[in-house]
């Protein structure tokens, strides 16, 4: 029952071959041989870490095999806290060394290329001189890799001093400085950048780029050759980097939840009302006075829990549950019961598994990309939707691998606050004071319908950094 899943984010180039390999993505779908390094451009501050980091989870979340290669972390090897002097072009030394840093990561990414299933890296550092585009570009032909450069090109002054202030206080060429010192000689590095920096340019025009300027209000794309780039690029014309947080929150308690039911189209019970009456409170206290817009599905349960947030609210049909075909409805005894091999199957590989008549959670992630465009798009958006769907959601942001994300503890009456940051999504979670039961159900186990904690039982707010990214070049 468990057939084979139907990943359909690769599918072959429109465009006709001009080499003989192809490959599959691991989920049987036939794609070009394409390997592509995206080599961010851009001055300090214009959030190149930010959009690299973003690239590699997306294409992460969507099974395609990335790497960012930062010579930043390279070049701490040999400098790990440079002053700005150090960024200076008349300092040979300081050249030199960060030539050596380039050379290695460069090297290192070629390395990696060679193995089949690496599609795509990332190279995060400033690139800002022609010449030393022009050097990459030499240096991928020769390896038969793509080269597709996006410049990040801003003077918007107030991003660009909230990403000095992300840099000052995170980044691990200042570590143990005193802030203010660490902003001063970060203000001196870039100028010391902007001596040199070159933009892209008509003496560029045979090669691939993507020039965003001023976070999106102007993108210029020029040579877009392939399907692979045509999707990196139409990513990044979504993405808006600004300082930004994004609500998620599962629908109250329903009536199927206290029956251990799947699936439906259930009614709260009297205790996910209570949280609906809860929830404009708990968002206010987290996003102040900011005017949110709600995202929920098409299912009762989600409609009825954002019922009383004064906000403008949109129903997607994306945002549904996992369809659990034949097995809607039932409780995981009776589906382990009736279908003893599936619910191993499932246990087995809970991503890829797809229900009879239904989905998986890959299929989830599939449909669920249209939504993640648009959430990239906005801003203030709050997402009142399904534990599986949430799971799907939260693993872009925090870059949860596919093995874990589906086993993912969402509890009910609460509300997570996830900031995406340069170096990593922060997250926090918000209880209410409202019981609900547990409806996580552990690997090879039944649900054991155990209350979620409250508010008064488990401290919040609760905050903790995920997932560690590279560090700015
Ligand atoms: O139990 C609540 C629920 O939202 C079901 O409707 C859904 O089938 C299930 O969670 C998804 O969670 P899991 O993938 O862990 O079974």
């Amino acid at each position: 029952l468990n057939r084979a899943p139907q990943g359909d984010f690769m599918r072959p180039s429109m465009r006709t071959r001009t080499r003989s390999n192809s490959k599959t993505n691991g989920v049987g779908v036939q794609v070009e041989d394409t390997r592509i390094c995206v080599v961010m451009v851009g001055l300090p501050a214009r959030g190149k870490s930010l959009i690299a980091q973003k690239v590699v989870r997306y294409l992460a979340w969507l099974s395609i095999t990335a790497k960012c290669f930062n010579v930043g972390s390279y070049r701490r090897t040999n400098t790990p806290n440079p002053s700005a002097s150090f960024f200076d072009v008349s300092n040979k030394e300081g050249e030199r060394l960060r030539m050596a840093a380039a050379e290695a990561a460069v090297n290192d990414m070629c390395k990696w290329f060679r193995s089949p299933n690496n599609l795509i890296a990332i190279l995060d550092a400033t690139n800002s001189t022609k010449a030393r585009r022009r050097w990459i570009k030499d240096r991928c032909d020769a390896e038969g890799i793509e080269t597709l450069f996006v410049e990040s090109k801003c003077d918007d002054e107030e991003l660009i001093m909230s990403n000095i202030k992300e840099v000052k206080t995170t980044s691990p060429d200042y570590v143990g400085q005193d802030p203010e010192v660490a902003a001063q000689d970060f203000r001196e590095r870039i100028r010391m950048y902007e001596r040199v920096y070159e933009t892209l340019d008509e003496d560029e025009a045979d090669m691939t780029y993507c020039k965003i300027i001023n976070v999106g209000s102007q993108v210029i794309i020029n040579r877009i050759q392939d399907y692979l780039q045509s999707r990196v690029v139409y990513y990044l014309m979504n993405l808006h980097i600004k300082p930004r947080s994004i609500w998620i929150s599962r629908h109250g308690e329903s009536n199927y939840n206290l029956s251990g039911q799947i699936g439906g189209d259930a009614d709260l019970s009297s205790r996910g009302q209570l949280y609906a009456k809860a929830l404009p409170d708990l968002v206010s206290k987290s996003a102040g006075d900011r005017n949110l817009t709600v995202w929920t599905s098409t299912l009762k349960r989600t409609g009825q829990t954002a019922r009383y947030l004064p906000y403008e609210k949109l129903s997607w049909k994306a945002l549904d549950e996992l369809d659990s075909g034949v097995c809607d409805g039932l409780t995981y005894a009776e589906i382990e019961k009736q279908y003893p091999q599936d619910f191993r199957a499932r246990d087995e590989d809970k991503y890829n598994y797809r229900y009879l008549g239904g989905e998986s959670y890959r299929d989830v992630v599939i449909r669920l990309e249209p939504i993640i465009m648009e959430l990239e798009r906005s801003e203030n958006i709050l997402i009142v939707t399904h534990q599986a769907v949430l799971r799907c959601i939260y693993a872009y942001f925090m870059g949860s691998d596919q093995e874990r994300s589906p086993w993912m503890e969402v509890p009910l009456h609460c509300l997570i606050r996830l900031t995406p940051r340069a170096y990593g999504t922060q997250e926090e979670r918000m209880f209410a004071d409202v019981p609900a039961v547990s409806t996580w159900r552990e690997k090879g186990s039944k649900a054991v319908h155990a209350d979620t904690p409250t508010a008064s039982a488990k401290a919040s707010p609760m905050i903790k950094p995920q997932s560690k990214g590279e560090a700015i070049a």
